[in-house]
């Protein structure tokens, strides 16, 4: 009897389509129509690029902060919510504190989650991780490192484990002076040795608060204390992580740094298709390990301070750090200054409990309040 192919269609809500994660996911779509299908597309701004990205893959729906005609067929959505009915997975990958409300709203949903949007954790982690477990949601890892844990894991996020450790390339800045690093600039930073991304992230990997950002991201998605959390310099970006057992044994997960192919699996897994080039090790030669030099970027220990204090702190940093990251990127300070941007506002805020998502909104507010007066003067909100 000749074989059955089952075909089984993923339908994906793609949200932050026109940035650097979902260009990527949109190559993974095209590389495999017969399997995946946008049924809505969403963005900030570009709304010509969403339109054009509506023309080629048309979605059911679609949604733009910016006004946008839609094209024939497109339905154009005034509210987020309404964005996930006809998905099955949410790729969440808007930068900022703006993802978490699509995260909310796809767990309310009930749509399993696909999420690169790594401040979804950092500042909503309980509420996120308490809101799925109440839906029964998925919540799968998009983020490289994070990845490669959940492969290393077996695709479990409760599995037991002894230590994650989180690679990091270490940024453009790894071997400059705290001298040298009054004086880099914005090009500079935008340098990545080895990912190419969003320019947000791009300056979190130069500044190490991206790898804060991802120790916090591990933290609620494999419940894991932060002592049970490390850290490595690698500059190559081969090893994507590492988890440490009981008995010893590490388990790594390598590959060239492609982030198509943690897209990818979080939309397929356990299944895996082709999707990069396979490792040429004689090509590579040697891979190096380096301590991680906190002492140097201060804005990694804030990080991790915040995560301790918990409740409402790590939302207070990442909406000093979006203000400080934009403030820097528009030429109105230093690079050590974000980090100085982001220390005033944690000791300005009281912690509090994290109770819901409006409270949240309302401290990101305040932060980003209390950031621009810090940076422009008391006039500015
Ligand atoms: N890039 C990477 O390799 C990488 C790796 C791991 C994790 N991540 C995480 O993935 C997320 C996205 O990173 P990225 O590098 O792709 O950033 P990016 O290139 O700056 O793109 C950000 C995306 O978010 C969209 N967006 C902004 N405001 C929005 C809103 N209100 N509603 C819907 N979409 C909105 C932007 O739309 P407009 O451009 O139209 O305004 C854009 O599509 C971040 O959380 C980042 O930390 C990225």
């Amino acid at each position: 009897m000749a074989g059955v192919i089952l075909k089984i269609m993923t339908n994906i809500a793609l949200i932050g389509c026109t940035g650097s994660i979902g260009r990527q996911a949109a190559d993974v779509v095209r590389r495999y129509p017969d399997r995946f299908r946008f049924t809505a597309l969403a963005c900030g701004k570009r709304a010509g690029e969403l339109i054009a990205l509506c023309r080629e893959f048309r979605p059911l729906l679609a949604y733009c902060e910016a006004p946008f005609d839609p094209p024939a067929g497109v339905k154009a959505v005034k509210d987020k919510t309404e964005l996930f009915a006809g998905c099955d997975v949410a790729l969440i990958a808007a930068g900022g504190f703006t993802g978490l409300a699509y995260t909310l709203a796809a767990i309310e949903a009930g749509k399993k989650i696909a999420l690169a949007n790594k401040e979804s954790l950092v500042c909503g982690g309980e509420l996120v991780m308490r809101a799925a477990k109440e839906k029964g949601v998925e919540i799968v890892p998009v983020d490289s490192e994070h990845s490669a844990i959940f492969q290393c894991l077996s695709y479990r996020c409760d599995a037991a484990f002894e230590k994650l450790v989180l690679t990091a390339s270490g940024g453009p800045f790894l071997h400059k002076s705290k001298e040298e690093l009054a004086h880099v600039t914005v090009r500079d930073a935008l340098h990545h040795p080895t990912w190419k991304m969003g320019p947000k992230i791009t300056v979190d990997s130069a500044t190490l608060l991206n790898k804060g950002f991802e120790v916090i991201e591990a933290k609620w998605l494999y419940g894991a204390p932060l002592e049970k959390i490390g850290t490595v310099v690698h500059p190559e970006s081969i090893v994507h992580s590492l988890v440490y057992f009981s008995d010893g044994a590490a388990l790594a997960q390598l590959g060239y740094p492609d982030m198509r192919v943690p897209i990818q699996l979080a939309l397929t897994y356990p299944e895996r298709l082709p999707c990069a080039p396979m490792l040429d090790l004689t090509q590579i030669g040697t891979l190096s390990f380096l301590p991680f030099p906190e002492d140097k970027f201060p804005c990694f220990t804030l990080a991790i301070d915040a995560a301790r204090a918990g409740g409402t702190m790590p939302a207070v940093l990442n909406a000093a750090g979006e203000i400080a990251v934009q403030a820097f990127l528009a030429g109105c300070i230093t690079f050590s200054a974000i980090a100085d941007t982001i220390q005033d506002a944690l000791g300005a805020f009281a912690r509090e409990n994290a109770e819901s998502y409006d409270q949240l909104a309302e401290t990101d507010a305040r932060a980003r309040a209390h950031a621009k007066a810090f940076i422009y003067g008391s006039s500015a909100s």
